[in-house]
């Protein structure tokens, strides 16, 4: 289900109608689904919330190897709860953005909590985190899950395919929001072949030129 408002205004109703025939019983379970709605638009409201900037952005220059440091030193107890082998491949020079640090940490936190989920049932979980800077910084996420089942769908908001309660659905519509205002775009391809199985995503930003600034997406807002 995507749309917990329409489901709850189409229960409701069902409820009404239930009441008005005098089917009592049924009309409780209809309140027990909106009770369960309403719950699960708690933990969207939370999670919107999180994501919500109090003060405006604080674009800065920022090291992506910091940054994905530093997310990942956030995901370490989910990590360690499982056997999960991560493999990183930093080069050793800085690669340099300009965005909200704390935003960029936040995608990176969604991807590497979606590759994790996505490797729950695999015998040897494997994430490979890469970064790289070319034309562009670049930071990808693979994981060797079933791979995306729906990829027209990925960045939609409250697409799922998580039980009510694990997942909103609003991970990678958030994210791809916070990367392309930054002026840079997150794709995913699913593996096949030779590649292995999974699901990569990668995030690609404008590589930060010092003195560059005034041309940044954050001029524009
Ligand atoms: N690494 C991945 N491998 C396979 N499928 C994925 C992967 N990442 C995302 N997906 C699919 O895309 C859906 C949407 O992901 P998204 O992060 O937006 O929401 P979510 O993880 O379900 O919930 P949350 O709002 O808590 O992030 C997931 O439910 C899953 O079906
Ligand atoms: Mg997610």
């Amino acid at each position: 289900m995507n749309q917990p408002l329409a489901a709850m205004k189409t229960y409701l109703a069902g409820a009404r109608v239930l009441l008005q025939r005098g089917r009592s019983e049924e009309a409780l379970s209809s309140f027990q689904r909106i009770d369960d709605l309403l719950d699960r638009m708690g933990v969207i409201t939370r999670q919107l919330k999180s994501y919500a900037r109090k003060g405006g952005e604080a674009f800065e220059a920022v090291d992506l190897r910091a940054a994905f440091s530093s997310a990942l030193g956030m995901m370490e107890p989910q990590l360690r709860n499982r056997t999960i082998r991560l493999t990183r491949n930093v080069p050793r020079y800085p690669v340099m953005v300009y965005c909200d640090r704390i935003r960029l940490e936040q995608v990176i936190i969604n991807l590497l909590r979606n590759a994790i989920d996505a490797t729950k049932s695999v015998k040897e979980p494997l994430i490979e985190i890469r970064i790289s800077a070319g034309a562009h910084a670049y930071l990808s996420v693979r994981d060797n899950g079933p791979g995306v089942s729906d990829m027209e769908k990925l960045f939609e908001p409250f697409f799922t395919t998580k039980k009510p309660g694990e997942g909103t659905g609003l991970g990678l519509a958030i994210s791809s929001g916070i990367v392309s205002d930054f002026g840079g775009r997150l794709t995913a391809h699913n593996l096949s072949g030779d590649d292995g199985t999974g699901a990569v995503f990668e995030v690609e930003l404008p590589l930060h030129q010092p003195g560059n600034e005034a041309r940044k997406p954050q001029a524009a807002a």
